[in-house]
C-alpha cells in the first residue's frame, strides 16, 4: 500500500475519529489492554455506499465486520464454508450431530436448557469490553462463569501418592511455606540491604497475615485449608484443621507451574462470564443481524487480486457448481492452517507469515453425568480440577446448580505437554471418551459409572478450522496490514489469540482501515 504504519493510523484517525484509531492500534497490539468502554468504529451512515466487501468466514470476526460495515452502507457478502454461523463458537445440545474430517458424533444429552457443552469458547473475562459490548447491545444475557474454585481438586500422579488435594489446601499451604521461608530470611537479616528496620517489621507483619503464620513466623497449618474429614468448615465444634500438605510434595507436583496461579493471568481473572444457555447465543445474535448476508457452504478456492480489488472463486456446495465474486475489498478470517493452502495472489511475505502461524491441538470433551456428584459429594460448584494427565482439566458447570444432571467438560487439552492434544485427536470418538473417563477416575473414583454420554471435539480434525487457536502470542505484522485490497481478521490477526475479543477487535481494525481507505480515495 506504500503507507507506513504511522501514516495508516493517522489516516484512520483523520477520517474515522480517535475511537477508530484507538481500536486499530489496540488490535495491532500497539496499546495495552483495552480498559476503556469499547465501542465499534463509528462509520458515518451511508459512507460505504457503492463499495463491495467480501468477507471470508462467518465466525465471530467475519460477522462483526459484516455487521459494522453494512450499517455504514457497504455491500457485504460473507462466504462461509460450512452450513453454520459461528466458526469455533460452538455449543452442542442433545440431538446435534457434529462432524470432524473422519467422524460424525451424535450428541446424546437430555433436552434441558442447562445440559449443553461449549466446545469452543466458554468464558469471557470482564475486560473484554468489545464482546461484552455486543452482548449488551444484542441483549445476550450473561451469568458469572466460575474459573477458580478453591474446593476443586488438584491431581498429579507423582505427588501425594497420586491422591487429589483441594485447591484451598494447595493455595493455603504453599502460601504459608513461602511466607515462612521469607520471614526466616528477614529474621536472619538476609534481606537487610533491601529492607530498612521499619520495613522489616512491616514485612514480617505482612507475611504473617499473608501466609497465616504463627507468632514465631512459622507455618504450622491454617484453618484456611479446611477441616479434616467430610466437614470442610467448623461446625458446632471446631473440629480438626487439616494437616498442612508436605512442602516437598507440593514442590514435586506441577501445580505451581501455572495451574495454581491460573486465574492470575489477565485473561483468566475473575470476574468472567458466560451467556445463559450456551456461548452460541453470541453467534446467534450476530446471525440474526447479518444472516441474510451469508452464503453458506461456499468454500473459498482462490483468493485473487484484481485491478479493481479482489476476486474470490468458491465452490458452491449447495448448487454443486463453482462461483466467483468480485469486490473492492476482502476481509479474510479463514484460519491460517486452512488459508495457507488456498491458491492466492498474496505477496510472498504474507504467505510466509500465514504459514508461520501454528494452531493449538485443542480438544474438548463434554460428558453428561447422571447426577451432580461434584456438588453432592464434594461441594464443588463450578470451577476447574486440574491433573497432569492428558485430559489436563475437568470443568464443572457454572449453571444448573442442584439440578439432577449436569454436563461437565471431561477434558480440555491444549498441548500443555507436547503431544497431548494430538494423542486425543488421533483416537476415535469412543476411544477419546473411554480414555477421558479412565483419567477422570483418578480424580473422582467411580467417575465412569456417573457418565451417561459424551461428545468430543478435536479442533485439528475439524474441516475448515484445522486447529484451536494460534500458538503465537502476537500476530505476524504482515497480517496487521492489508495485502493489496485483502485485509486479515480473526483472532489470528491480534495479540489475543483464542479469544472472541480478538476476533471482534480484528474485525474492527479491518473495518476502520477499509473505511479510512475509502474515505481517503
Ligand atoms: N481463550 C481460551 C481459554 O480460555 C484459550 O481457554
Amino acid at each position: 500500500m506504500g503507507m507506513t504504519k504511522r501514516d495508516f493510523l493517522r489516516s484512520i484517525g483523520a477520517v474515522a475519529g480517535v475511537g477508530a484509531t484507538y481500536h486499530t492500534m489496540s488490535a495491532m497490539g500497539l496499546l495495552g489492554p483495552v480498559m476503556a468502554q469499547a465501542t465499534a468504529p463509528e462509520l458515518p451512515l451511508g459512507s460505504g455506499y457503492g463499495k463491495r466487501v467480501v468477507i471470508l468466514g462467518a465466525g465471530i470476526s467475519g460477522m462483526t465486520a459484516a455487521y459494522e460495515l453494512s450499517k455504514a452502507g457497504y455491500q457485504c457478502t460473507i462466504l462461509e464454508a460450512t452450513g453454520r454461523a459461528g466458526g469455533r463458537n460452538l455449543t452442542v445440545r442433545g440431538g446435534d450431530v457434529i462432524r470432524e474430517v473422519d467422524n460424525r458424533q451424535w450428541v446424546d444429552f437430555d433436552q434441558e436448557d442447562h445440559l449443553y457443552a461449549n466446545m469452543g469458547p466458554a468464558r469471557i473475562p470482564y475486560h473484554h469490553r468489545v464482546i461484552l459490548g455486543y452482548c449488551k447491545e444484542f441483549g445476550v444475557e450473561l451469568e458469572v462463569f466460575t474459573n477458580d474454585n478453591r474446593g476443586a481438586l488438584f491431581h498429579n500422579a507423582e505427588a501425594f501418592g497420586g491422591k487429589t488435594v483441594t485447591g484451598r489446601q494447595v493455595m493455603t499451604d504453599l502460601r504459608g511455606y513461602v511466607a515462612e521461608l521469607l520471614a526466616k530470611a528477614v529474621n536472619r537479616n538476609a534481606l537487610d540491604e533491601e529492607l530498612s528496620g521499619e520495613d522489616k517489621e512491616q514485612v514480617l507483619a505482612m507475611l504473617t497475615a499473608f501466609g497465616g503464620l504463627d507468632p514465631d513466623h512459622l507455618y504450622a497449618g491454617s484453618n484456611r485449608s479446611g477441616y479434616q474429614g467430610e466437614q470442610v468448615h467448623a461446625g458446632i465444634a471446631p473440629g480438626d484443621v487439616n494437616d498442612p500438605l508436605d512442602f516437598s510434595e507440593l514442590l514435586k507436583s506441577d501445580f505451581w507451574q501455572y495451574k495454581l496461579h491460573f486465574s492470575q493471568f489477565l485473561n483468566q481473572n475473575p470476574t468472567l462470564f458466560q451467556p445463559v444457555g450456551g456461548m452460541d447465543a453470541i453467534a446467534k445474535a450476530f446471525r440474526a443481524r447479518v444472516g441474510h448476508l451469508i452464503q453458506f457452504q461456499s468454500v473459498a478456492e482462490e483468493i485473487r487480486k484484481t485491478s479493481q480489488g479482489v476476486r474470490i472463486v468458491y465452490e458452491d456446495q449447495r448448487r454443486n457448481q463453482q462461483g466467483a465474486i468480485e469486490a473492492d475489498f476482502a476481509i479474510c478470517t479463514i484460519p491460517a492452517p486452512v488459508l495457507k493452502d488456498i491458491p492466492n495472489d498474496f505477496a510472498p511475505e504474507t504467505q510466509a507469515a500465514i504459514e508461520s502461524i501454528e494452531f493449538e491441538h485443542a480438544v474438548k470433551i463434554g460428558f453428561q453425568a447422571r447426577r451432580r456428584f461434584w456438588e453432592e459429594d464434594h461441594a464443588i460448584y463450578g470451577g476447574i480440577s486440574w491433573t497432569d494427565q492428558d485430559i489436563t482439566q475437568i470443568w464443572y458447570p457454572s449453571n444448573g446448580y442442584h439440578q439432577r444432571k449436569g454436563v461437565i467438560m471431561g477434558a480440555y487439552i491444549w498441548d500443555d505437554q507436547p503431544g497431548q492434544g494430538l494423542r486425543f485427536t488421533q483416537m476415535t470418538p469412543p476411544e477419546r471418551l473411554r480414555t477421558a473417563m479412565a483419567e477422570g477416575e483418578q480424580i473422582h473414583p467411580g467417575y465412569t459409572d456417573e457418565i451417561e454420554s459424551g461428545v468430543s471435539r478435536a479442533w485439528l480434525n475439524v474441516p475448515f478450522q484445522k486447529g484451536g487457536w494460534p500458538r503465537n502470542y502476537a500476530a505476524p505484522p504482515e497480517l496487521l496490514e492489508p495485502d493489496g485490497a485483502i485485509y486479515f481478521a480473526g483472532d489470528q490477526a491480534t495479540a489475543l489469540p483464542g479469544w472472541q475479543e480478538g476476533a471482534a477487535l480484528a474485525a474492527h481494525a479491518a473495518v476502520a482501515a477499509i473505511h479510512a481507505r475509502v474515505t481517503a480515495s
